[in-house]
């Protein structure tokens, strides 16, 4: 069954959201059972649609999962009944190509779907193949299939990535960490949530360092072990509610939100004269004056603007008090919402990765709909400060990255209804 959601516009927020724990984390998290036959548990998962996407295809593989509550989760790998990641499997949910590695490293081998494009761009796989075969996988693309096989250990190289790719690093981290001698990645991503994640590697016995640098070193061991491991707030999902508060002239605190893990975002808001005040329990966001100062952005890899900011950042400088350029450097389509927010009255210019975005007075409520997750969330945004009712339909994009969003907004003060149909 199809679902929207109906938006009011008009309300200030005001009050605190929670911030669940970051769907790109837990999503690599998961797949870290495949790397010991001990149990894992993972505490403060997000309850998303793409988490038990992939908990599905780790219990086709031969996990066991078992639910402690909503947010804590044990894994356990004792023995795997396939090394398969079907199509169906992998095209609802691109990162399960992070099964690759494991199972590869430890399994000696894996067939994987390729994941196809998708609708932010081609978003190719490529350097993840190359980075395994560089280790001494046999690598061979078959019927849309990705097979590798390996006579006995990977081994340990430099692997130098011409794109600091974030799953294609965790990728070959977890095919590094069980890999004979030393691998180092040299152009590595160094988002939070990799620096994360090797913590969490490192819990389970890997020897990992350099996290969050653009070379990591990793030295092979034997075997992993299991552990228990808290995922950190989702900084894509505090963003986006840092948005919502700014363009509607409210208040709020972004409880467990870490200023660190956004500094160029949150750099980027207070230059556009929006307050962000770090806090004992998070940071707190508000409007300070009446103007949005248009600032121009690139995204970048981390530590620059975060591509998965990059439409919700949009809406903002739709009201404001100028004209600002956008440049999406990460992706090669991630303009969809863009078409979606002229029909509220935006007044927004696409020239090839540039989007140039002049303020107006004020958006327009209407019935839209996007294609990716980020730019669906962005037009629940517009909606909130656009005149009149906004329908957003196919919802089940928000539902893949974004926790009980209608009620995290509902508790602040939104007036957001979701509805079959
Ligand atoms: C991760 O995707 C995130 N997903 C994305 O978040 C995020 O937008 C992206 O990193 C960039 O920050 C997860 O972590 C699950 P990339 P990933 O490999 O790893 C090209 C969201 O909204 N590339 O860093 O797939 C690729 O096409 C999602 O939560 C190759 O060409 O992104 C892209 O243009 C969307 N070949 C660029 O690099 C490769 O082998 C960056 O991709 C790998 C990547």
């Amino acid at each position: 069954m199809l679902q929207s959601m109906r938006i009011i516009g008009g309300s200030r927020l005001t009050g605190e959201i929670e911030i669940s724990g970051a769907k790109n984390l837990a999503l690599p998290a998961l797949v870290t059972t495949l790397l010991t036959d001990q149990k894992i548990t993972l505490k403060n998962v997000p309850d998303l649609a793409d988490i038990r996407s992939l908990l599905d295809l780790l219990e086709h593989i031969g996990t066991d999962v078992n639910y402690i509550d909503k947010h804590t989760i044990e894994l356990s790998t004792s023995f795997i009944k396939s090394v398969e990641a079907p199509y169906d499997f992998v095209r609802k949910m691109r990162a399960s190509i992070l099964v690759l590695g494991p199972l590869t490293t430890r399994f000696n081998r894996a067939l994987v779907s390729l994941p196809g494009g998708c609708a932010i761009g081609s978003r190719g796989v490529d350097l993840h193949i190359r980075a395994l075969e560089l280790m001494g996988a046999n690598i061979s693309i078959e019927n849309g299939y990705i097979k590798t096989n390996v006579n006995g250990n990977l081994v340990g190289c430099d692997i130098t990535f011409s794109i600091a790719t974030v799953t294609g690093t965790e990728n070959v981290l977890m095919a590094a960490v069980l890999a004979q001698g030393t691998t180092r990645i040299i152009n590595a991503a160094m988002e939070p949530e990799i620096v994360a994640f090797c913590d969490l590697l490192n819990k389970m016995g890997a020897n990992i360092s350099g996290a969050g640098t653009s070379i990591i070193t990793i030295e092979g061991v034997e075997q992993l072990h299991g552990t228990e491991f808290e995922i950190i707030p989702d900084r894509i999902e505090a963003g986006t509610y840092a948005v919502a508060a700014a363009v509607t002239g409210g208040k709020l605190l972004l409880r467990n939100c870490q200023y660190n893990h956004l500094t160029s975002f949150f750099e980027t808001l207070t230059r556009a004269g929006i307050t962000c005040d770090k806090t004992e329990t998070g940071v707190t966001v508000y409007r300070t004056g009446q103007d949005i100062a248009p600032i121009d952005i690139q995204t970048a890899p981390y530590p620059g603007f975060p591509t998965d900011l990059q439409a919700q950042y949009t809406v903002l400088m739709s009201i404001c008090n100028g004209s600002a350029s956008i440049t999406e450097n990460i992706f090669e389509n991630r303009f969809m919402h863009i078409p979606e927010l002229s029909r509220m009255g935006a007044d927004i210019a696409i020239h090839g990765k540039t989007a140039v975005v002049t303020g107006v007075k004020k958006l327009t409520g209407a019935q839209v709909m996007a294609t990716d997750l980020r730019a669906s969330v962005s037009l629940v945004i517009a909606g909130l400060i656009a005149e009149g009712e906004t329908i957003v339909n196919r919802l089940y994009h928000i539902d893949r990255g974004y926790e009980d969003i209608e009620k995290k907004l509902n508790s602040c003060g939104a007036n957001v209804e979701r509805f079959s149909v």
